[in-house]
């Protein structure tokens, strides 16, 4: 695993956008794992100013609430709609998300394992971090075995999320989320990692010891994962990375 420091978001969203350009230069076809929440906003904003041709690529994101209509604000069909697909020329059916609205969720997971499968599996992955040190909605104490399954929500997951919802009491209790398995199988892992309230965490997943209740920890067994943190991010782990 590699760990790079950067000085502040922009940057961090700059060097995750430069990898995928890349990647699409060699790869026009290529399949991404893509995440919602606060940490990528500047990376699809980057992406989508770019104009870069994404006609051909495929995209899987990393999970979805269940029980949430596409349309309904809060849902991650409608946040990548807003920030990334209405605004550039993906085809329709190459983007991938779990259905929240499914009446038989574990056939929808066995689904979505079987799409990413049939795409011949993910290039690359990109990835935020939990407070709680999750990744996807794997929370702490997923087994590493974990494949696409339905989670429960962890209480300080539905307080960190409430505020894409009115209020915490709407913030849904599940949701649909590739496991720890289904994630380390892609080919190439990005995690990206800013702002102070992360740090504490980048500690425990940098330097702690492997273990399920810090899932990210899982990602130190992958072969090719880059980890971008901003500074404000790698504040706790010292000089050991380079900047
Ligand atoms: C979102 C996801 C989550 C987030 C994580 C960090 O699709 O899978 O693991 O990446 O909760 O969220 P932010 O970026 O909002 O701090």
């Amino acid at each position: 695993m590699k760990v790079t420091r950067v000085h502040n978001h922009e940057a961090m969203s700059a060097q995750a956008f430069s990898m995928v350009s890349a990647l699409l230069e060699k790869r026009p076809e290529a399949v991404l794992a893509l995440p919602t929440g606060s940490t990528p906003l500047e990376f699809y904003r980057q992406l989508v100013g770019s104009g870069l041709d994404l006609r051909r690529v495929r995209t899987f994101n990393l999970d979805e609430y269940l029980g949430l209509p596409g349309e309904h604000p809060g849902s991650y069909h409608a946040y990548m709609e807003r920030y990334l697909f209405s605004q550039v020329n993906i085809a329709p059916d190459n983007i991938h998300l779990p259905n929240g609205m499914t009446p038989d969720p574990v056939a929808e997971c066995l689904r979505y394992e079987e799409a990413i499968r049939a795409a011949g599996g993910v290039d690359m992955l990109i990835l935020g971090l939990g407070h709680n040190g999750h990744i996807g909605f794997n929370e702490p104490g997923t087994p590493w075995s974990s494949r696409t399954r339905v989670v429960r929500l962890s209480p300080r997951t539905r307080r960190a999320n409430a505020r894409f919802f009115g209020s915490l009491a709407q913030v849904p209790r599940e949701a649909i989320t590739m496991g720890i398995a289904t994630i380390l199988e892609a080919r190439q892992i990005i995690m990206l990692v800013s702002g102070p309230d992360k740090a504490e965490t980048v500690d425990r997943f940098l330097n702690g010891p492997l273990a399920v209740d810090v899932p990210a920890t899982a990602l130190r067994s992958h072969p090719d994962v880059l980890v971008i943190l901003d500074s404000a991010a790698a504040s706790r782990v010292g000089n050991a990375i380079p900047s």
